[in-house]
């Protein structure tokens, strides 16, 4: 019999080699690889495959009261689940956490909320201030993961436990310190197990590292059902929730929340917050009608140019993407004719949010228009359209929701491209009036109000 021959296994990702290695070489993490114990194997079990059909309810929700989370959860808590909420530190994780336990508990639930950062002096404080003092909610400090699950093993009616946060807490049957992968998956993999077979709702918040992911193991993300994460400008009030990740729901759903000084409060109509510090009739500043998973929001593309001093032109970029600019500008010189070469460009999202869509791209080239022919947009239209390379306007998903959304803040004007079955637009746009363009050289001219000897005519 061959001997069996020594496996390892990186902790961040699960790449396997045969010896150990300093740096993995799939994630590219150090001191991650760590040597799997060699089993003697034993025959398992045959399967008994079944059909797709089946009797199985969904699983019973459990209403946190804060409709924002709720949305983002695909409808609440599910229970006998994990969910992970990640985000920077300071941005407000366990505020959210501590209202929304305090909610449930108020339901006449039992909710346990478990913290390892802060005392429960700290707790009370922050609770007294949120006006939830009165909450039922059963709190303890503590980072003992075996405390954690001997106590809850002997407990039936648990509804929902909160972890703040994975990161402080300690298995003792692991060497590395808390926050080491190791730990936080140990810990993670021992509180998901309690939770699936004591049939609460965990909640594990988890701190986000520089570069944007969940510190700790990429592990602890395939191991819970749905990962959370909370994110936003310290210099700014506003906060998104955004669901990454959903086994019982729709990924991609936003909620949004203010940060006020009795807590976060929720943010039902988040278009009217983003564009509350407009001012209309300024060059170079332009309102897309976006959509962040399901929902349509508004928000306001700013762009200014400046004579570029010498040296290579500055393209700086908030909120949007540097490489879609650089295309977009290219664009803009090469199919319009607006001359943007020897220009420094500054491009922001005003409100600090961040756009993925393509279909910004209308909005941010008329911000550059505007800014380029020194004229302002029309201050009650909205724009958006995704742009090709040859300047084409191209459809985007969704029209009539983000007309709609227009139309209920009192926008009365929408550039958006053609559409391509007659009808397809319907009720929305009552009383808007919709100015479809093929052609990015026809925004162009809507600022200069001469038609640009560039533009190839479709
Ligand atoms: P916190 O929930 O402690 O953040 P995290 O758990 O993500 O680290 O939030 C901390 C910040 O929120 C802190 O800087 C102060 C601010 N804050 C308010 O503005 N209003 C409030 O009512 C509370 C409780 C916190
Ligand atoms: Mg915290």
């Amino acid at each position: 019999m061959p001997k069996p021959q020594p496996k390892f296994v990186c902790q961040s990702c699960g790449t396997v080699t045969t010896k150990w290695v300093g740096r993995c070489d799939g994630c590219g993490e150090w001191n991650t690889s760590e040597e799997a114990p060699t089993q003697a194997r034993k025959p398992g079990r045959s399967l008994a495959f079944v059909g797709l059909a089946g009797t199985t309810e969904p699983p019973p929700r459990l209403l946190s009261g804060i409709e924002e989370l709720d949305r983002v959860l695909g409808g609440g808590l599910v229970a006998a689940s994990a969910a992970l909420v990640g985000g920077d530190p300071g941005i407000g994780k366990s505020t959210l956490l501590l209202q929304a336990a305090a909610s449930v508990s108020r339901t006449g639930k039992r909710v346990l909320y478990i913290s390892g950062e802060e005392s429960i002096e700290q707790i009370r404080l922050r609770a007294r201030r949120l006006g939830l003092d009165a909450a039922p909610l059963e709190l303890a400090a503590t980072i003992s993961v075996r405390d954690i699950t001997s106590t809850l093993e002997a407990e039936r009616d648990l509804a929902m436990v909160v972890i703040d946060s994975i990161q402080t807490m300690w298995l003792d049957t692991i060497e590395s310190a808390p926050g080491s992968v190791t730990q936080v998956r140990a810990c993670g993999f021992e509180l998901i197990r309690l939770a699936k077979s004591r049939g609460f709702a965990l909640v594990l918040v988890g701190h986000v590292t520089k570069d944007g992911s969940l510190a700790g193991p990429r592990v602890l993300e395939h191991m819970v059902d749905a990962v959370l994460h909370f994110e936003g400008d310290r210099g700014h009030q506003f906060r998104i929730l955004r669901g990454t990740k959903n086994r019982f729901g729709a990924t991609d759903e936003i909620g949004v929340f203010e940060m006020t000084d009795r807590g976060l409060a929720e943010v039902a109509n988040p278009s009217a917050l983003f564009l509350a510090e407009r001012r209309g009739h300024i060059a170079g500043s332009a309102v897309f009608a976006g959509l962040e998973g399901t929902r349509p929001v508004l928000l306001e593309v700013q762009a200014l140019l400046a004579p570029n001093a010498g040296g290579a032109p500055r393209r700086s970029v908030v909120g949007w993407d540097s490489g879609r600019l650089a295309m977009l500008l290219a664009v803009l010189e090469t199919r319009c004719g607006v001359r943007l070469s020897n220009t420094d460009v500054f491009l922001n999202v005003a409100g600090g949010l961040r756009i993925t869509e393509p279909a910004a791209d209308l909005a941010v080239a008329a911000a550059l228009a505007s800014a380029a022919m020194e004229t302002p947009t029309d201050a009650g239209s909205v724009y958006f359209g995704e742009i090709g390379l040859s300047g084409e306007v191209r459809q985007v998903a969704q029209a009539d929701s983000r007309l709609k959304e227009a139309q209920k803040l009192g926008f009365a004007r929408a550039v958006l491209p053609r559409r391509i079955a007659r009808g397809a637009r319907t009720a929305a746009a009552d009383g808007m009036v919709l100015e479809e363009i093929g052609h990015l050289a026809d925004l162009v001219e809507q600022f200069s109000g001469k038609p640009k000897p560039k533009a190839i005519q479709f």
